[in-house]
């Protein structure tokens, strides 16, 4: 059994990390398209054939259940996959909704109309792509009224990440929080709408001030998953090691990651 994690590149580590202590006994085969990495400056069509050759890579893991861990591919691809690519016997999850329901108070299934919930003016950070496809506000909508979101397209800083320049990836985080406040002065909330963001987290935070809930998703993905595989325990497919595969160098990809994760990663080439 194991199943499959996957990004355009490191930022998927984040929710893996997460996935791998809420679910200690589950092989996960972690899939990083680095080679092709960052996703967020690709148009919709490009980032579709990617995610799809990504994610039958993973089914040939024996993942039948594959998780997007990278909101570029959720919001650009998944629809898409749903509606048309993927067969019955397959499952391919995204990143969005779990975050979507912390911040609307739902519940998984909780399917009754939207309503008016609490937060009121949210910030989105993302990629160029992930914001440009509307997805996070459109299913949003499909669960609160009355939210007022904000989006800033975070250029550069997926870049950044991939290259481990942090001092790089700091300003502009700190750039693109102010260019959002000129827009939005005091959000109620953020959302750190790309899976690389975690690893800036303490940036955003300090840029946004204390007052700002930060959501980032690791977390509430792991719980989403579990919860899933509660219910479903058939995904969890016929592999049984746990793995990293990239499409870059494995040998630069594995430094990088285990400075991320801070501990030893070993990623072999996809
Ligand atoms: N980490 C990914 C995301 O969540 C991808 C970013 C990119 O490749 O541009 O959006």
């Amino acid at each position: 059994m194991a199943v499959g994690v996957f990004d355009s590149g490191l930022g998927g580590l984040t929710v893996l990390d997460a996935v791998q202590r809420r679910l200690p006994e589950v092989p996960f085969v972690y899939f990083g398209d680095n080679a092709h990495a960052p996703y967020g400056v690709r148009d919709a069509d490009d980032i579709f054939a990617l995610t799809c050759a990504a994610t039958e890579r993973l089914w040939a893991e024996g993942c039948d259940l594959v998780i997007l861990a990278c909101n570029t591919a959720s919001a650009a691809a998944l629809k898409r996959m749903q509606e048309s690519w993927i067969p019955r016997d397959k499952r391919v999850l995204g990143v969005f909704v779990p975050l979507i329901e912390a911040l609307t108070e739902r519940q998984w299934g909780d399917n009754s109309p939207p309503r008016e919930v609490a937060v009121k003016h949210v910030a989105l950070f993302a990629t160029p792509a992930t914001v440009a496809s509307r997805a996070f506000q459109r299913e949003l909508a499909f669960r609160a009224i009355g939210v007022d979101v904000e989006a800033q397209p975070c250029g550069g800083v997926v870049d950044a990440i991939e290259q481990g320049d942090e001092i790089l990836a700091e300003a502009l985080v700190r750039s693109h929080v102010e260019a959002l406040k000129r827009r939005m002065p005091h959000p109620q909330a953020a959302i750190l709408g790309c899976t690389h963001y975690p690893l800036m987290e303490a940036t955003f935070q300090e840029a946004l001030g204390p007052e700002v809930t930060v959501y980032s998703q690791a977390n509430l993905v792991a719980e989403s998953l579990a919860d899933y595989l509660a219910r479903r325990p058939e995904f969890v497919g016929q592999g049984t090691e746990s793995k990293f595969l990239t499409t870059g160098d494995p040998r630069s990809v594995s430094n990088k990651a285990t400075q991320f994760l801070r501990r030893r990663i070993t990623f072999e080439a996809a």
